[in-house]
């Protein structure tokens, strides 16, 4: 956990990975061939290494295989083709309500001897205000309401102070463990198609998730069939989406 960033990747690593983000499709049709649990494993590992927001890791996953939950959730992804191909569905939830347990865990397996004062002071002092919204958001206007007023005079933070704020805070750090494991599949050689194109209540309810959960994609995953691409990469031009300031 504690070993030095290297300050620069051999050029060799830029261009794997160039290629493992360019070869990354979605793929709308698989081979029945099954994807190792160990790869899985290893995907998820690589997965739960996405930067996050305060380090508290808002995400839980899902991994679907067995037919007989793997049939009914494909068909409540509408009966999409990447879904009922794919050998694995991965249900990818974003998690409003277990920051303050995993501030506990952060404490508790801090990997070094000795917690930090100011990772301790963080995760039992400063996380509780900041995350914690109150009986009906309450807690939430009123940091909006001091922060409107501190902030006349510096710079205060002012988010995410209500109960939707921490849905938008959860799926960010959330959608960037997606992305990783997206990319760690195409490493091990396998591909996948994000989907949101799916009826939350009939999988909330098939995988049981948790009041505080918000599944924000269901990862299909496997190997990339013939005529698995649907068609051509497309994105827009660089000049409309960048400004350099
Ligand atoms: C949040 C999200 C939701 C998506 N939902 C679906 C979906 O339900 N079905 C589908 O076929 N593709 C879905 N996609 C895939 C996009 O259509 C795809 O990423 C986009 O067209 C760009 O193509 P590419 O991924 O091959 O570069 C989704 C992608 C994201 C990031």
């Amino acid at each position: 956990m504690t070993q030095p960033a290297k300050q620069q990747p051999a050029d060799s690593q830029l261009e794997a990975f160039r290629d493992i983000v360019r070869s990354r499709r979605s793929i709308r049709r698989f081979t029945d061939e099954a994807i190792p649990d160990a790869v899985v494993e290893d995907c998820l590992d690589l997965a739960m290494l996405a930067p996050n927001s305060s380090n508290l890791q808002p995400w839980s996953f899902y991994v679907v295989k067995s037919p007989e939950l793997k049939e009914p959730l494909a068909h409540a992804c509408l009966g999409q083709n990447a879904a009922r191909t794919a050998p694995v569905l991965i249900a990818i939830v974003a998690r409003t309500g277990t920051w303050r347990e995993h501030s506990r865990q952060v404490l508790d397996n801090w990997p070094e001897p000795e917690v930090p004062k100011i990772v301790r002071s963080y995760y039992s002092k400063i996380a509780p205000i900041h995350y914690n919204q109150g009986p009906l958001g309450l807690y939430g206007v009123a940091k909006r309401a001091m922060g409107m007023v501190a902030g006349l005079r510096r710079p205060v933070p002012r988010w995410p102070y209500s109960p939707a704020a921490m849905k938008v805070w959860a799926a960010k750090s959330t959608a960037l463990a997606a992305e990783n494991l997206m990319l760690a599949l195409r490493a091990h050689g396998y591909d996948s198609c994000p989907m949101e194109g799916f009826d939350s209540c009939r999988v909330n309810k098939l995988l049981n998730i948790p009041k505080d959960g918000e599944v924000i994609m269901i990862l299909a995953a496997g190997r990339r069939a013939e005529k698995g691409i649907y068609g051509p990469q497309y994105r827009l031009d660089k000049s409309k989406v960048v400004t350099w300031r």
